[in-house]
């Protein structure tokens, strides 16, 4: 078989987005975000969410096939986020995945959003080259506003596994409350790296969660964020109750340390324990200077190499949920079928 034609759609969170592959090539990746409506309320509300998922999947489905120039009639099959996700979102897209489907008499596959963070890899190469393939095994770092797991991934068809994960806030969520009780605009996480740009990293020891001896016996692969923006809320109000100015970029480049520092620690001791000597970072926070310069440092130091998408194909797209569908084509699994539902807490 020639390389299959799939269409991705992805509406899990607030990007709208249709993409088009042929196996590994990038044909079109329309997104259409709601971040600005959302920017109002400092974080993404569903209800809003849901509406603008309605208001923009027609139009970025008809800007994709025009981007790839192809007949819907030549696609191989449909690709879908099935979940996890805010469920209202999801199933905007559901049902635009299942009306195509149907309509063309194509396979669907309902596909879970987090694997398709780290399938997008194989799409980051020159037009024209083939693909890198992934490497067995890798270990992902999926940090987002949704989401901050570790998974281990022997084939993304088949075999991953979820070795963390955030017991509260995600790595995102964290950057946006601490912006937001700055007194900084949402989405926190590029607002608070540019800030902390002039800050010292050390001026403010702010904890590492579920580092303490006690917690890595439980939790030595989870995350935990909700004690650090307390211990940021809390130092910010006591400077504030003393009559002193905030120092801005100082509690930022402090935070930013922070979760950095964690992220990485925990994200290379894992593949350190799992014998991985690969790993592949995805998701909004994947765009963190601190993040990556530090992640680049300890993973080089252990002996890891690491994968670095570039930040277009980190966040949320339909590319990665259609070149997800063609690994999966090609391996020969059973589509998923019209009735396919949404799992708001789909595993891996
Ligand atoms: O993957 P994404 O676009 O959407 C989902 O949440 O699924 O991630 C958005 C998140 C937001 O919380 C935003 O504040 C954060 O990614 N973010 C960053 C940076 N750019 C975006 N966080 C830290 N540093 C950045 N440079
Ligand atoms: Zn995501």
């Amino acid at each position: 078989m020639s390389e299959p034609l799939v269409l991705g759609i992805e509406s899990s969170c607030d990007e709208t987005s249709v993409g088009i592959v042929r196996g590994e090539q990038l044909l079109a990746n329309e997104v259409a975000s709601s971040m600005e409506l959302h920017a109002r309320f400092g974080g993404v509300v569903p209800e809003v969410a849901s509406r603008a998922h309605l208001e923009a999947i027609g139009p970025t489905l008809r800007r994709a096939v025009e981007t790839a120039d192809i007949d819907l009639s030549e696609l191989d099959a449909v690709a879908v986020t099935a979940g996890p996700g805010l469920m209202g979102s999801l199933v905007v897209g559901l049902a635009a995945a299942k009306t195509l489907a149907a309509v063309l008499g194509k396979p669907l596959y309902g596909l879970n959003h987090l694997v398709g963070h780290v399938a997008v890899d194989l799409l980051d190469h020159p037009a024209g080259e083939p693909a890198r393939p992934l490497a067995r095994p890798t270990l992902a770092l999926l940090v987002s506003g949704g989401h901050t797991q570790l998974l281990t991934v022997g084939d993304i068809t088949g075999d991953v596994a979820e070795i963390g994960t955030t017991i509260d806030d995600a790595a995102g969520e964290a950057y946006d409350k601490v912006a937001r009780l700055l007194g900084l605009p949402y989405p926190g996480g590029p607002v608070i790296d540019e800030a902390a740009q002039g800050g010292d990293p050390e001026a403010i020891r702010f904890p590492r969660g579920l580092t303490a001896p006690h917690d890595m016996a439980r939790h030595r692969f989870d995350y935990s964020f909700s004690g650090l923006k307390t211990a940021v809320a809390r130092w910010v109000e006591t400077r504030r109750l003393e009559g002193g100015e905030i120092p801005v970029a100082d509690v930022a480049a402090s935070f930013q340390e922070a979760v950095a520092d964690v992220i990485t620690a925990k994200a290379v001791d894992a593949a350190r324990h799992h014998g991985i000597e690969h790993m592949i970072i995805g998701g909004g926070v994947a765009a963190n200077s601190r993040l990556r310069g530090l992640l680049g440092e300890r993973t080089a130091a252990a002996g890891i190499e690491l994968r670095r998408p570039r930040p277009g194909l980190c966040t949320d797209n339909g590319a990665m949920i259609a070149v997800l569908g063609a690994q999966v084509v090609k391996a020969g699994l059973e589509p998923s079928g019209l009735g396919i539902g949404a799992d708001s807490g789909l595993p891996v």
